[in-house]
């Protein structure tokens, strides 16, 4: 029997140096989509896949992350004081049950795959998540749900991918595919950011991971892989042979909010997912484009 995912680690010690000046003193995951954090939406799609416990891999500056989940009595006391029902249920539905959250501060920047490792103690021996919140994904069913459910029949590794177009592949993780039914592709190696002409394909893993703890074994050896860092990919790529890997073409929509176009695109796709926004958003966007 495959055991059921309960934790998830959120790696979210970086920088943010493409945000600024906006991240000087805020961290990038607490920039809003709309009107909620980034990282709100990547805790509420791992609620709403049944993850009770939030392992956020941090770093000194970021402490706004940890706050943002945590109760806030006095704003609270003066919603309830003026009746702001709906308002005061948005401030206690960003708040974490005790228990349920983690903060471990990575102590350098040494890559994806130190930070997933930084987690080891916490996670222990059972199959966990991993959520990178710059990926946003607009789906029917939960990204991180359609991984754990893939998970619960094929156990092992289960990772988020997609097909990029082959000039990208040097920006991702990528598959070397031993077979494919179109919707599960079973990997027999991965690479880290390949240039193009050495890409085994271009089926690429986006930020949602269903990972066996196996792969600690790897990260754990503190190899370094590309650009200096230690990677998640390489790690991964060790165990397979021993750890069956696949890839999941999800259904929905991914949003890469680390770059500054992704951000503006995120935020207009989530504006127009939102019924209370779309229909008055959709005239603005045209007449901003016919203005050009
Ligand atoms: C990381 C991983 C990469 C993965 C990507 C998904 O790269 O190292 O394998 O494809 O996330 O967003 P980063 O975006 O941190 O450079």
């Amino acid at each position: 029997m495959v055991q059921r995912v309960r934790k998830a680690v959120l790696p979210v010690a970086g920088l943010g140096t493409r945000f600024l000046p906006a991240t000087k003193v805020t961290a990038k995951e607490m920039l809003p989509v709309i009107d909620k954090p980034v990282v709100q939406y990547a805790i509420e799609e791992a609620l709403a896949a049944g993850i009770e416990e939030f392992i956020f891999i941090s770093a000194d500056g970021k402490e706004a992350i940890a706050e943002h989940f945590s109760p806030h009595p006095a704003l609270e006391k003066a919603l309830a004081e003026k009746n702001k029902d709906a308002e005061l249920k948005l401030v206690q539905g960003a708040t974490l049950p005790p228990g349920a959250m983690h903060i471990v501060k990575q102590p350098a920047p040494l890559g994806l795959g130190h930070a997933v490792w930084c987690g080891w103690k916490l996670v222990g021996n059972e199959p966990f998540a991993v959520i990178l919140p710059d990926d946003m994904v607009l789906s029917k069913t939960p990204c991180l749900k359609q991984l754990i459910d893939a998970h619960a029949k094929v156990g092992g590794h289960v990772v988020a991918v997609e097909d990029v177009a082959r000039d990208q592949t040097n920006r991702y993780g990528i598959l070397d595919v031993l077979s494919d039914d179109g919707t599960l592709a079973k990997a027999k190696g991965l690479v880290e950011k390949p240039k193009p002409e050495n890409a085994p394909s271009t089926l690429a893993i986006i930020g949602r991971y269903v990972l066996d703890p196996a792969v600690f074994i790897e990260l754990d050896k503190k190899t370094q892989g590309a650009g200096g860092e230690i990677q998640l990919t390489d790690a991964l790529n060790k165990t397979i042979g021993s750890v069956p890997f696949h890839g999941l073409r999800f259904e929905g929509k991914r949003y890469d909010c680390g770059t500054r176009v992704g951000f503006v695109e995120a935020n207009v796709a989530f504006g127009l997912a939102l019924p209370d926004m779309a229909d008055r958003l959709r005239p603005l966007l045209q007449k901003l484009l016919d203005a050009k």
